[in-house]
């Protein structure tokens, strides 16, 4: 067993099955694998020195960019639907509709502030997000083995490839799939492009991507990172799949929602700010 696994922030429905997919995704070895993982509160902290790190949409609210009364309607929409999301007594039918009506809001307040791109740079900069522990070892490691690496993200692809440049591990390997942003020919925006993704469609993004995953058809193993229920769905687009390993962060609410993490992930991480655990699994299978 990995010493990693035996870590107090660890919790397994059933370990020893959770063994036997990472011996069998250690036999076939790193040439059948991908890594599939959520950005917000996943690959990014969910505190950092006691304070709340920000989400994609969080990074953008600086004077820099909107203004304060687009704040505080951001706030107010955050206040209203995030209790929702991490409403462990809303099934994700009952859930949707509300996270569709966050997300579509919440875009066009955005809109509206005619966000200059030249300026998100600065804005990541200055925000408080931070890349989990051991982030440099998970990102140096799929691309030392040529691990293809999905970022799947309901938050905006601009800002989070921004976060993983600056933090200088935006390497050939990372594909992303998230919600850009379109801006005019004079760097502002006025518009999302494509469709929406929020917290209970990543399912239906895989399968419109279906030729990202035809590409790595050979790759039948996949190691999963999540923080939320709707994360589960990331992989849905995966070639004739042979192993999966789902690792949850449980960031909040933590008694609430164990039990049903317990029953989702393999692996349910509570409040552990760090890498270490899918570290020692990828240094165990590579
Ligand atoms: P993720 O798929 O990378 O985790 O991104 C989704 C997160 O973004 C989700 O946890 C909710 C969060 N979010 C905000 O913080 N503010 C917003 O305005 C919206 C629409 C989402
Ligand atoms: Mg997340």
């Amino acid at each position: 067993m990995i010493p990693e696994l035996t870590r107090p922030s660890v919790y397994m429905r059933d370990s020893k099955r959770v063994e036997g997919i990472i011996q069998a995704m250690q036999q076939s070895g790193s040439n059948s694998l991908q890594v599939i993982s959520d950005f917000d509160m996943t690959l990014t902290r969910f505190t950092y020195n006691g304070k709340r790190c920000p989400t994609c949409h969080n990074i953008l609210d600086n004077r820099k960019l909107i203004s304060e009364e687009c704040k505080e309607k951001l706030k107010d929409l955050l206040n209203t639907y995030y209790p929702i999301e991490i409403n462990s007594g809303l099934s994700a039918e009952e859930k949707l509709p509300l996270m569709v009506e966050w997300w579509t809001k919440a875009h066009a307040l955005l809109v509206q502030q005619k966000i200059r791109k030249d300026l998100l740079s600065l804005v990541v900069r200055e925000s408080g997000a931070v890349l989990r522990e051991g982030y440099q070892l998970f990102f140096d490691c799929l691309q030392e083995h040529d691990i293809p690496l999905l970022i799947f993200s309901a938050g905006i692809g601009d800002v989070l490839e921004e976060v993983i440049r600056q933090a200088g591990v935006f390497h050939p390997n990372v594909k992303v799939f998230s919600n850009y942003m379109d801006f005019d020919e004079s760097g502002t925006l006025q518009a999302f492009k494509g469709q929406l993704i929020h917290i209970y469609n990543k399912r239906e993004g895989a399968l419109l991507n279906a030729g990202h995953f035809q590409a790595l058809r050979a790759r039948r193993n996949v190691l999963l990172l999540g923080d939320s229920l709707g994360d589960l769905t990331m992989a849905d687009g995966v070639y004739r799949m042979q192993n999966i390993l789902k690792i949850g962060f449980l960031n909040d609410k933590v008694e609430e929602r164990k039990e049903s993490y317990l029953k989702a992930y393999d692996i349910v991480l509570e409040q552990d700010e760090t890498m270490n655990v899918a570290n020692a699994i990828l240094l165990h299978i590579t």
